[in-house]
């Protein structure tokens, strides 16, 4: 496998599924602790609350990944530990991202900024949270403040971790915090992350930020039969609310026409104010590209016997898919991981390689999320794990990586999900992403095969070979 020089290979976490200390050194609320105490919105009613411990135990962490070789590191700070309740800037918990950025570079690991990865302080929720378009200035101050403690030692800013599930999971399917199912409020939520984006970029910016990006989620919409009408109708409107919702407002200064016309009576275009678009799309240095599955799409209703969608808890859920409910998703026959979800590494190939035919201004691109979540990862008497499956996951997408490189995608980098087992949101602590495992009732952190796998491929990357 051939990679570029300086590539970089990286893992990521985020606040609140790794921190814990919920509520210590003046940490409030935010919309996840919240939505943890909501019965039945956490499998197993798991909360953020300990997590994997991270916050104390973070130079022990940082420890391992200089272990592992990592050359980067992909975090989040926590809006709400930063300024609990959006209010004054509470010094202890800038302090801790302080203190890991200084652990991170005596490490020799490139600290990779996340500002906002789901977390919104729950106070802002209160006031309408992303539905309120004052939340989007209220992100550009709290970027102002991170950049400015900690500019001097980070590089790389990212705005927004995935925002199409802080809006449309969170506000739509109700699945994530803060648990609504208001079509209207989630499309309010996209535009408002959309603007918050843009006017954090040019704050960073006047900061003197030099690397600025974004990351999305990102996905082939692929029709279930190509030659059917109903099919193709549908994966293009997955397409756009998936895919372009995000890209071209960010790239391009505008929203796909056709998705407006798909909402067009859930009053997006009427929450566009004149200067909106143009502040959304000013320019970014690099995308950070999340991607787990495709999408195969249909415009049908699934037969009466399909497989049925795995869902973490038996709380009320709707479609995300805001004015297009009806798409439905049929199982094709392709491996899945514990989530349920497609293993399809040519996918992530294709969709790297796409990007750049089809936005002729693309910055350079990150994979800043990539991984699988498998059952039993059990600590065996030899006291290792033996994780076949997400070594196998694991070289199979970073050699779909190298060959997207290969065919002229500017990939730069590749981070892993997760470093360590976590609180993977609505499904609590049982799905295990991590390389590296955490055992819950002692905190003990083991190196997985995969993680080791993984650790050797980056200290000989590119004689590795990936398995069949
Ligand atoms: C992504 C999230 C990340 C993690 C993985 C499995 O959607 O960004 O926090 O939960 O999925």
């Amino acid at each position: 496998m051939k990679f570029p020089p300086n590539f970089l290979w990286g893992s990521a976490t985020a606040a609140a599924q790794v921190e814990g200390a919920a509520h210590e050194d003046g940490k409030q609320d935010s919309i996840w602790d919240v939505f943890a105490r909501v019965p039945g919105a956490i499998a197993h009613g798991d909360t953020p609350e300990v997590a994997a411990d991270h916050y104390h135990r973070m130079p022990e962490d940082v420890a391992l990944m200089k272990e592992l070789g990592l050359n980067a590191y992909r975090f989040s700070t926590s809006w709400a530990r930063i300024k609990p309740g959006d209010r004054d800037v509470n010094p202890r918990g800038l302090d801790f991202y302080s203190r890991l950025v200084d652990e991170l570079l005596e490490a020799g690991i490139k600290p990779w900024l996340t500002l906002y990865h789901w977390d919104l302080p729950q106070t802002l929720q209160e006031k309408g949270g992303w539905a309120n378009r004052d939340t989007a200035y209220r992100f550009c101050e709290y970027a102002s403040v991170v950049h400015d403690a900690l500019g001097d030692r980070v590089a790389h800013w990212t705005t927004f971790n995935e925002p199409l599930c802080s809006s449309l999971i969170g506000y739509a399917s109700g699945e994530h915090a803060p648990g609504l199912r208001n079509p209207r409020a989630a499309l309010a939520a996209v535009h408002h992350q959309h603007l918050a984006h843009g006017l954090a970029v040019e704050a960073l910016r006047r900061g003197g930020a030099q690397q600025v990006g974004i990351t999305l989620n990102l996905t082939n919409a692929i029709p279930n039969k190509p030659g059917d009408p109903a099919d193709i109708e549908a994966a293009r409107r997955v397409d756009a609310l998936f895919n372009r919702m995000y890209l071209e407002p960010i790239l391009m200064s505008r929203y796909p026409a056709d998705l407006l016309v798909d909402v067009r009576d859930l009053g997006l275009a009427e929450l566009i104010q004149d200067d909106d678009l143009q502040i959304i799309g000013a320019p970014i240095d690099f995308l950070g590209v999340n991607y787990y599955h495709d999408d195969n799409v249909s415009g049908h209703p699934l037969p009466a016997d399909a497989r049925p969608n795995l869902s973490p808890t038996y709380r009320l859920k709707a479609s995300p898919f805001v004015g297009s409910e009806y798409v439905t998703f049929p199982s094709r026959d392709l491996p899945r991981t514990a989530m349920d979800w497609e293993v399809n590494p040519d996918g992530l190939r294709a969709l790297l390689v796409r990007l750049g035919h089809e936005y002729p201004n693309l910055p350079p691109l990150y994979v800043t999320e990539n991984g699988g979540a498998y059952d039993g990862d059990i600590v065996g008497n030899d006291g290792r794990i033996h994780d076949s499956d997400r070594t196998t996951y694991i070289l199979r997408h970073v050699q779909a990586v190298a060959d997207a490189i290969a065919s002229g995608a500017d990939v730069r980098g590749y981070f892993l999900w997760s470093l360590l087992d976590n609180f993977e949101w609505a499904w609590g602590y049982r799905k295990r992403f991590g390389i590296v495992h955490v055992d819950y009732a002692t905190q003990m952190r083991t190196v997985k095969d995969s993680g080791l796998a993984y650790s050797s491929f980056i200290r000989n990357g590119s004689n590795a070979v990936a398995p069949d």
